[in-house]
């Protein structure tokens, strides 16, 4: 199939296109442009080779034309450094960024650029110095508050999401990390045992060895992805009908090993989603982290269950970010090109986030200042700050009262966008925090049409107008937003503000599936 073309070895491939792009290209990015059938393979592992042609087929297009795509469609003054297209995404999830997934955050590298105190060619002034106060009233899972730490900055979040305030707590929270160690092996000891009493681990074992046969013999890597990317196989056709053919074996292996897979009832989130092995083993753990007496330590152990169950939900690899329909049996996988499997087990998870958090704060440790920062929850058109910072931290409530707010760092909902609650029903379902749905502004529940508009504008108008009254003289607030429907101006009219500049930047790096021309507007507001 190909004859003369110049030939590079995986190594090669990625020196080339870091030198072609300007960007880090790792073997391991080459590799995936080969198992995902992106470019051919030429040879067997260890001395697989690709076609330079295929290569500069895939790049070319990637490099060049997105940008001009995104200018046409999004407008020439996108500032494109604003992309930060460059960075791998170890750094836009580095350290504690990453201890619990969460829809809609943002890059940490775009609050630094507004946060620190560099000027460049667009950004002409410094909003904010060492030690300031920032607020951020919208404040997920954190983001802000992590940077200002970063950068020495002291600062506020809150939200009206009690479990958005738990991330982001934890994230900036200082922790007993040898105590943290001995309940995590304490309770991954217990774990290990619970499971290992379980059929789970043979079932499984069992499972997955039938299956490699199953896939080795009817989706060969990487030529399987490769024709489905050719179009020479209609994969989802195909996949749909190999899944139903292993089928049997499945039940079979089911009935063998008396594996229970639906829960008595589906009326909650958490007796839908997840297989009833998983949800014993999630309620056993659950128990354990009850008996934890030091508080930080339980909160941490929390967000890594949580993000343990997140990843154990019973729906298939493609629908992580959306979920669909609860999947309790082997099905084709559009992302990995082969029938999967459901989880029977958290084991393998809980140990993973467990290691993963210990080294994330322990990252965070070694570069963390001496500043504070706290997130409240409430919601931000109501909040007293003062009051509720009081109930927190005496202290530093007592500096804020005398030195004010410097202003907001923050990006609000956007309009019908997300629930923010229901992203993480598995966890109020668990834990029993208290959901206030109702009170979030914009929420995906109430759609797009006028009157949501309408009341968005209201919502964050009334946020800005309630967070002024803790300001310091001459704040400015940013404000990350995508505007689609032009209702920032009325906001800021409405808030007693003027918009004195605006950054548009294109967002490259979204986690979901749509990966659409999108840009977002930084605003700039200061008191009219
Ligand atoms: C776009 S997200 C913020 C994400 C954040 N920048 C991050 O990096 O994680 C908006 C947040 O606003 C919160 N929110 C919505 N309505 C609110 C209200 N009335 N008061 C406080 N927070 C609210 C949501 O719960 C959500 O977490």
């Amino acid at each position: 199939m190909i004859k003369n073309s110049e030939l590079f070895s995986i190594k090669e491939a990625s020196a080339w296109a870091t030198e072609y792009l300007g960007k880090n290209v790792t073997t391991a990015n080459i590799s995936y442009l080969v198992n995902y059938g992106k470019v051919s393979k030429v040879g067997e592992n260890g001395s697989t080779q690709v076609v330079k042609e295929e290569l500069v087929g895939y790049y070319s297009n990637y490099k060049s034309q997105r940008e001009i795509e995104w200018r046409e469609k999004l407008g020439e003054d996108l500032n494109w450094a604003l992309s930060f297209e460059n960075l791998k995404e170890s750094e836009t999830t580095k350290h504690v960024n990453r201890l619990h997934p969460y829809k809609g955050k943002f890059i940490p590298q775009l609050v630094e650029y507004f946060l620190d105190s560099h000027i460049d060619k667009f950004k002409r002034d410094i909003y904010f110095k060492k030690e300031d106060i920032v607020l951020d009233p919208f404040c997920g899972s954190g983001t802000t508050l992590v940077e200002s730490n970063e950068l020495g900055i002291n600062a506020i979040g809150i939200d009206v999401s009690v479990f958005n305030t738990l991330i982001s707590n934890c994230k900036v929270s200082k922790h007993d990390i040898k105590l943290l160690n001995l309940e995590i092996n304490r309770i991954s000891k217990l774990l290990n045992d619970f499971v290992v009493n379980s059929h789970t681990l043979d079932f499984e074992q069992e499972l997955l060895y039938e299956l490699s046969i199953f896939n080795n013999k009817y989706f060969p890597v990487p030529d399987f992805k490769y024709q489905v990317q050719r179009k020479v196989i209609d994969g989802k056709k195909y996949g749909e009908e190999k899944a139903n053919e292993f089928l049997p074996t499945y039940y079979k292996l089911v009935d063998k090993y008396n594996i229970e897979l639906l829960q008595p009832n589906n009326n909650s989130f958490l007796e839908k989603w997840f297989i009833k092995h998983i949800r014993r083993e999630i309620d056993f753990v659950f128990e354990e982290i009850k008996k934890v007496e030091d508080k930080k330590t339980k909160k941490i152990l929390s967000i890594i269950l949580s993000r343990t169950m997140r990843s154990c939900r019973a729906t298939t690899h493609a629908d992580l970010a959306t979920l669909k329909d609860p999947i309790i049996t082997t099905y084709y996988c559009s992302k990995h090109g082969k029938i999967c499997k459901p989880l029977f087990s958290i084991l393998k998870w809980w140990n993973l986030y467990s290691k993963d958090t210990i080294k994330r704060l322990n990252e965070f440790d070694s570069i963390r200042t001496q500043t504070t920062q706290i997130c409240l929850t409430g919601d931000s058109r109501q909040i007293d700050i003062f009051n509720e910072l009081e109930k927190k931290d005496k202290e530093f409530a007592q500096i804020v009262r005398n030195r004010k707010i410097n202003g907001i760092f923050s990006s609000p909902p956007y309009v019908g966008l997300i629930d923010y609650h229901e992203q993480h029903a598995y966890s109020y379902d668990l834990f029993g925090f208290e959901r206030k749905d109702d009170l979030e502004i914009g929420p995906l529940y109430k759609g797009q049409g006028k009157a949501a508009q309408e009341s968005y504008v209201d919502g964050i108008s009334d946020v800005l107008i309630n967070c002024k009254k803790y300001f310091a003289d001459d704040y400015n607030v940013l404000l990350v937003s995508n505007d689609k429907y032009n209702l920032y101006p009325r906001i800021a009219e409405r808030s007693g503000m003027k918009i004195v500049n605006q950054y548009k930047r294109p967002v490259l790096n979204r986690t979901e599936k749509d990966k659409g021309a999108y840009s977002e507007i930084i605003f700039h507001l200061k008191e009219k």
